[in-house]
């Protein structure tokens, strides 16, 4: 008799955004005429930049006679994208990246949790609360937890809390983990890490022989010159962590999949006889076997967004982005709500009104004023009593939403 991965089974309910769909959908069954506005999952609005656009189109055409056709390009990426990368993202900083260690892929989402295939079994596992729910349901599928507790909690898994008082960084941990996940600017709560902070955890990464996982998804989004886009701008961060990108939020890829991973050639950890292992050897290996690599179309329009129009047209859209979270913050903050985030990515964290709990607040934004949020608490314990609301919309809607909940959550 076949059996399953009892893993899965120690799941709580559903991934949180596509239970929010559910839930969205069931009301819109019921409601049809709702006009429901959705600033739950961030997903992006806008159409693609024209030079993207333009770069896909003539890849399609090469690919139309037997010249410029493509065949399986190479596992880890076309070697002009991770070029391009590599110089403009990484080395423009000063950050001491080659492109050979840059490993295009279809998605962060996929690589936080594949990357868990070149880890052990025992390792400990920090995640902060609130988190992206990725990092934690794939620990959970791959059996590196215990049972969930009532508070959400999966045993095993070491929570960093991140709350107002410690200004939504994680402290670091007095005790030894092995995989740390920080997430910068931080999804859900829209908080940023300065260089001391992001030094701290790699000093102390290094200390105890760990490893980083740094997402770096929402990096575009940062406006204050002093914030480190990339943790290989901390002296160190080779030898301790792992990057994960994206062209999903910059440049508008979340349907059209392109995304990037860098893993140093100086990484190493430990295999069970205590020898170092090279991870890059490791994730080349398995991209190798498990991957096909991203499309030569997709590649040549995430290509795009380094030429010089392309770079102006990707920071249109972030504008246009973090316009809209300068409008929630302002509108929300006015109505005497508290908000943070959203000044360095386009998530707004927003502690919710008449102390409700996040998902009744969910519930009574969706049924009175029919806008569509993610609550808190769907990022985690420490995430009850907020409420993430994306700026990923169109601005006519946000300023809609905004007034519909302004008119009705105004608090005295
Ligand atoms: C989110 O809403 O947190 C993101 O869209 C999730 C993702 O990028 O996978």
């Amino acid at each position: 008799m076949a059996t399953v991965n009892d893993n899965y089974l120690k799941l709580k309910a559903g991934y949180l955004f596509p239970e929010i769909g559910r839930r969205v959908t069931a009301f819109a069954e019921a409601n049809p005429d709702a006009p429901i506005i959705r600033l739950g999952i961030g997903d992006v609005t806008e159409p693609l930049p024209e030079a993207c656009r333009t770069a896909m189109i003539q890849a399609v055409e090469e690919m139309g006679d037997r010249a410029g056709f493509k065949g399986y390009g190479p596992e880890q990426g076309y070697g002009w994208l991770r070029e391009k990368i590599a110089a403009h993202d990484f080395q423009a900083r000063d950050c001491e990246v080659d492109a050979s260690e840059i490993f295009i892929s279809d998605g962060s989402k996929c690589d936080c949790g594949n990357i868990l295939d070149i880890f052990g079994d025992s390792n400990t596992i920090a995640v902060t609360d609130p988190v992206y729910p990725v990092y934690v349901d794939t620990n959970v599928m791959a059996g590196h937890t215990g049972e969930i507790n009532d508070r959400g909690e999966y045993g095993g898994l070491v929570y960093l809390p991140i709350t107002a008082e410690n200004n939504f960084t994680a402290e670091i941990p007095s005790q030894k983990v092995d995989l740390i996940y920080l997430c910068f600017p931080n999804n859900p709560t829209g908080a940023t890490a300065t260089r001391e902070h992001l030094q701290d955890w790699v000093n102390y990464a290094k200390m105890h022989g760990s490893i980083i996982f740094f997402d770096a998804a929402y990096e575009a989004f940062i406006t204050d010159p002093a914030l480190p886009h990339s943790i290989y701008e901390i002296e160190g961060a080779r030898d301790c962590a792992i990057e994960f990108r994206s062209f999903s939020k910059n440049a508008g890829f979340t349907g059209t999949r392109c995304a990037f991973t860098v893993v140093p050639k100086t990484l190493t950890a430990k295999a069970k006889d205590g020898s170092d292992v090279q991870l890059w050897q490791l994730w080349n290996r398995r991209q190798s076997t498990k991957f096909n690599g991203v499309s030569y179309i997709v590649q040549r329009g995430a290509e795009a967004v380094y030429s010089e129009v392309g770079k102006a047209q990707t920071k249109a859209l972030i504008d246009f982005y973090m316009e809209n979270a300068r409008i929630i913050r302002e509108q929300l903050t006015a109505a005497g709500i508290q908000v943070y985030g959203g000044e360095n990515a386009p998530y707004v964290w927003v502690k919710t009104p008449y102390g409700l709990s996040s998902w009744d607040f969910f519930d009574k934004l969706l049924q009175t004023v029919n806008v569509v949020g993610t609550p808190g608490a769907g990022f985690g314990a420490a995430g009850e009593g907020y409420f993430r609301i994306s700026a990923f919309n169109s601005r006519e809607n946000v300023t809609e939403a905004m007034r519909r909940i302004t008119e009705n959550f105004k608090v005295a």
